[in-house]
């Protein structure tokens, strides 16, 4: 134990310390470890207080989520107790992250302080539990109920000086004088008595009983994104309790509710998300000890409406950023988007307005490709045409410096034919972004033939730093993410087609956890883009090319979607809910007739498995061919990317969860009704020989 955790003196006070790497989270062994501290300090006649911290880069971020779920040790259920009941005070001294298991240590401690850019939180939530660690009946008594339901509920990181200024948190320090301030607390309050418990104070509570409509309200509040899931709704029954019960009883029924949460699929799905997430990273062939570039500063060319939310990303981070346009209307349009975006933000609520102003200020607009050439890092976001990419990298590849990484943000063209446009090909690869740019998780690495492993690791790290989540996969027409999702886009055409309702198939896919149908997003994206890409792939590809004719004919009668208040849907002025249309029935049926289509109805499984089936085939392929490592990168990308309910895992997690061969047998029966289009991947066929999953070993 005294591996993971150690006490030291300082003028009579205990400096208690966990060391386990990377960020403290508490595995077997910790709690005994402070547990064994604690009561040294307390039997120690020389300590009067003592001070709780972390080793390394954090205070205890965590739970250790690989243990979760398992039976805890006497000392995991019980080192909140003995912290809490210790005879002399103990100071939590917070750097890095308090999350989880970490925060409801640091309030069983009689005091907290933290460093100003330290973070805390429960965000358990996320991963499909609750703070199980007595943490909804301590905050609700800390900071009153309404304020820790928000917390709880939403699992959000609360900085270190919001978090002080609702009572989280007694006093703030300096980055450096963490020690110090904690110390000095202890000193302060070493002799007094009796020491402040959270759990003997209700005085908080009573806000509750002036407000009790504020459950239903939450339960309201939450009703649409918490569609389909538990754990959301026992957070709020915890807070409930935590009002209504005794502490002790509070805490009883906490567990009761965790313990019905965290076997449960919701929760299972959750967990491999959030492993799928940080496997992303990992490359098979790139190990820890290639490093990558440092980014300190970066470009981007074009600011449309990719570029000026890829420069947004950067400034949102704090790296210093050019954007460069071909003349001064085109970035002076952009910029002026960009400004709007923030004063979005801003009268939301959501962004303070001089820090709208710092980021406005890293972005420094550029109309000669000269003053871009310092920067460590620049991303292309022009038009989709390769002559026009190709003259753009060829002119970066005379002015940026050595050793800078050359991205492209491209959605269908290919990476090495961009790349051979310089001299350098080994600095080139993909950085796909998802629109809005600036709000989308997902980041698609494609790597070239000829893309050096450190300019992969540039980027994957670089994911982390921009707040987006990084995944990588081979260079092929599409990626990853766009082509294995293209086939649930043709087949929702088809369903149509065969007589489907845009109204149903939305539904459908509503109820199993998308935030909007595909359709209602197509009226979002605009039915004159994908109009435009088919007339492209009809003239460059048209072997691989498929008429969609009903969306062609919407097309034909000026139904763009929103923009034109209507497409597949109709749409009130200043009104964003979709509304069924006859007309669109009348354009299916005429279309369905022209083309000798029998007419039918579906049932809604029929609807789901066509849909999601069609892209899980694709899937498949891509794995086959080795564009994507692992099958939980296509989760990932369908997570961040698409929408894709996180809390069924992903696409290739939902498969497994049906079984491949349940998929297999459908497949073939499709083919022989459907054609070849349904022909089973080799992978999915010795999958289901072999009765195993994609996830499986
Ligand atoms: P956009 O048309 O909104 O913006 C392109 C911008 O590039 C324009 O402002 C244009 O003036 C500028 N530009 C063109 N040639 C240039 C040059 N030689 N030098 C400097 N600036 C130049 O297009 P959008 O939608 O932003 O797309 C940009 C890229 O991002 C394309 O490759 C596209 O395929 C890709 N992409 C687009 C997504 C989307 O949803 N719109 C999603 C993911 C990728």
């Amino acid at each position: 134990m005294a591996e993971f955790v150690t006490i030291t003196k300082q003028n009579g006070i205990g400096i208690i310390t966990v060391d386990n790497p990377p960020v403290n989270a508490l595995s077997p062994g910790v709690p005994e470890g402070i547990v064994e501290c604690v009561n040294a300090g307390n039997a120690d006649p020389e300590v009067r207080a003592m001070v709780l911290r972390g080793a390394g880069r954090s205070f205890i971020a965590g739970a250790d989520i690989k243990f979760l779920g398992q039976k805890k040790t006497e000392a995991g259920l019980t080192y909140r107790t003995i912290i809490d009941d210790s005879a002399k005070p103990i100071v939590a001294a917070i750097h890095g992250y308090a999350l989880g298991g970490g925060l409801e240590t640091a309030l069983a401690c009689q005091y907290r302080v933290a460093t100003e850019s330290a973070k805390v939180g429960l965000p358990e939530v996320l991963i499909g539990v609750l703070p199980g660690g007595n943490g909804t009946q301590r905050l609700p008594r800390l900071i009153g109920p309404k304020a820790a339901l928000e917390m709880i509920v939403t699992g959000r990181h609360v900085p270190a000086p919001e978090a002080h200024s609702v009572g989280i948190l007694d006093a703030v320090s300096s980055d450096d004088g963490l020690l110090e301030t904690a110390v000095k607390l202890a000193e302060r309050v070493a002799e007094v008595r009796p020491l402040p418990r959270i759990r003997d104070n209700d005085e908080k509570l009573a806000e509750a009983k002036a407000d009790p409509g504020m459950f239903d309200a939450m339960r309201k509040k939450i009703e649409r994104r918490a569609r389909n899931q538990k754990a959301p709704y026992h957070c709020i029954l915890c807070v409930e309790a935590a009002v209504s019960l005794p502490f002790d009883e509070g805490c009883a029924r906490e567990r009761e509710l965790f313990d019905e949460l965290v076997m449960a699929d919701e929760a299972k799905s959750l967990r491999y998300a959030f492993f799928a997430e940080r496997q992303a990273n990992k490359i098979p062939d790139i190990d820890k000890s290639v490093k990558g570039r440092d980014i300190d500063s970066a470009a981007v060319v074009g600011a449309g409406t990719m570029g000026g939310g890829i420069a947004m990303c950067f400034a949102d981070a704090g790296i210093p950023v050019k954007l460069l346009e071909m003349n001064a209307e085109a970035l002076d349009k952009g910029l002026a988007k960009i400004r709007a975006n923030y004063e979005t933000s801003v009268k939301r609520g959501s962004l303070a307005a001089d820090a709208a102003d710092t980021r406005m200020g890293l972005i420094t607009p550029a109309l000669e490709y000269d003053l871009i050439g310092d920067a460590d890092i620049v991303i292309e976001a022009v038009f989709e045409e390769m002559p026009v990419k190709k003259d753009v990298f060829g002119k970066l590849d005379a002015v940026m410096k050595d050793g800078a990484v050359l991205a492209s943000n491209t959605s269908t063209l290919d990476i090495d034919e961009i790349a051979s446009a310089t001299k350098r090909p080994a600095d080139v690869l993909g950085t796909h972004f998802f629109s809005p740019a600036n709000v989308m998780k997902l980041l698609e690495i494609v790597r070239g033939d000829a893309t050096a492993k450190d300019v992969v690791a540039t980027c994957t790290a670089l994911s982390r730093r921009i707040a987006k989540v990084g995944a990588v996969c081979g260079n092929c027409d599409g990626f990853l993410a766009n082509r294995s999702r293209a086939p649930f886009q043709t087949e929702m055409n088809i369903l149509i087609e065969e007589g489907a309702r845009p109204q149903q198939v939305d539904k459908v896919m509503v109820e199993f956890g998308y935030p909007m149908g595909p359709f209602a997003v197509g009226d979002l994206a605009g039915l004159d883009i994908g109009h435009a890409v088919r007339q492209r792939r009809k003239k460059e590809a048209p072997n691989e090319y498929r008429a969609l004719p009903i969306p062609d004919r919407l097309f034909e009668l000026g139904r763009y979607g929103q923009k034109t208040g209507a497409g597949w849907f109709n749409y009130k002025p200043g009104d964003r809910t979709p509304y069924p249309d006859p007309v669109v029935d009348q354009v299916i049926e005429e279309i369905g007739r022209q083309l000798g289509i029998e007419q039918r109805d579906f049932t809604d499984e029929e609807i789901l498995h066509r849909l999601l089936f069609a892209s899980i085939n694709e899937a498949a392929k891509i794995l086959e061919e080795g564009i994507a490592y692992r099958a939980s990168d296509v989760d990932v990308m369908w997570l961040n990317g698409f929408g894709f309910p996180r809390y069924r895992g992903g696409l290739m997690f939902w498969a497994d969860g049906i079984g491949v061969k349940r998929i297999y047998d459908t497949m073939k029966v499709w083919q022989e009704r459907y054609g070849d289009r349904w022909k089973p991947a080799a992978m999915i066929e010795e999958l289901a020989a072999n009765g195993k999953g994609f996830l499986d070993d």
